[in-house]
């Protein structure tokens, strides 16, 4: 069952959003060559914490950190680790803010330092592809529609969309229905309805969708031919002036 929420409702989703937003904003000035994912990890608990608000990852199905921070082929899932960032690489962390029972969820990929032509173009594509998806999610549109433009882009400019993780319906818990497929055909799915809330969280992949999860952790999902893997996320709100971005940053 999908929920539809009242404006009241999505501006409490807003304020959970705004924590977010304000952890990446500081994280673009953190995130360098030299630093741990496990720095990157202590800094978005604690950030989340001081607002008085709860990282809502930890703890969730055994998950033990605020964030997921991947690494250049780790898809998503990545564990906060004292690997130290290094020049090249790039970096998604992921983070879910619950504030007074209400939550956003917020992807973004950083580059540390400086990093590849080709690991430039897929941050540029897979930002694109996300906000392709936002710019699909109005009242009358279908589902299909956001899965349909964001796999058209992707692949256009000869990347692959991950199929093994979708986005969701979120509110008072972090995953509600509906998911959301990054690819798929227009025209089809459920009809996005005002009231509705959702995250849009394309993972595009340099090579194929193909992935693997750790046999260790069980959480790490990792590109199975070993190439780069980008994601960037939004929690939106379906409005009657069209998608309203919860958890944008500024620039
Ligand atoms: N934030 C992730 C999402 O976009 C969920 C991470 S799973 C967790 O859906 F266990 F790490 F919380
Ligand atoms: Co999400």
């Amino acid at each position: 069952m999908t929920n539809i929420r009242t404006k009241a409702q999505i501006e409490k989703i807003k304020g959970a959003g705004r924590i977010v937003a304000a952890c990446h904003e500081n994280l673009r000035n953190i995130i360098k060559p030299g630093i741990t994912t496990l720095t990157i990890d202590k800094f978005v608990e604690e950030f989340i914490t001081s607002h008085n608000a709860i990282p809502a990852q930890k703890g969730y199905h055994g998950y033990p950190y605020a964030s997921c921070t991947s690494v250049n082929d780790e898809i998503c899932h990545g564990m906060p680790s004292r690997y130290i960032l290094k020049e090249g690489d790039i970096v998604k962390v992921d983070m879910v803010v619950n504030k007074n029972g209400w939550m956003a969820d917020s992807a973004w990929c950083y580059a540390v330092g400086d990093i590849s032509v080709t690991a430039k173009k897929l941050m540029t594509v897979t930002k694109e592809c996300l906000y392709i998806g936002i710019c699909k999610a109005i009242d009358g549109n279908r589902l299909g529609d956001i899965g349909y433009y964001i796999q058209r882009h992707a692949e256009k400019n000869g990347f692959s969309v991950v199929r093994d993780f979708t986005g969701h319906g979120i509110g008072n818990s972090m995953h509600e229905d509906p998911a959301i497929l990054h690819y798929g055909q227009k025209d089809r799915g459920i009809r996005i309805q005002e009231g509705m809330v959702f995250t849009i969280e394309p993972m595009i992949n340099e090579g194929d969708y193909d992935l693997y999860v750790d046999k260790d952790n069980g959480w790490t999902a990792y590109t199975s031919d070993g190439s780069l893997s980008v994601q960037y996320e939004h929690t939106i709100a379906i409005t009657s002036n069209g998608p309203e971005i919860l958890t944008e940053q500024e620039f």
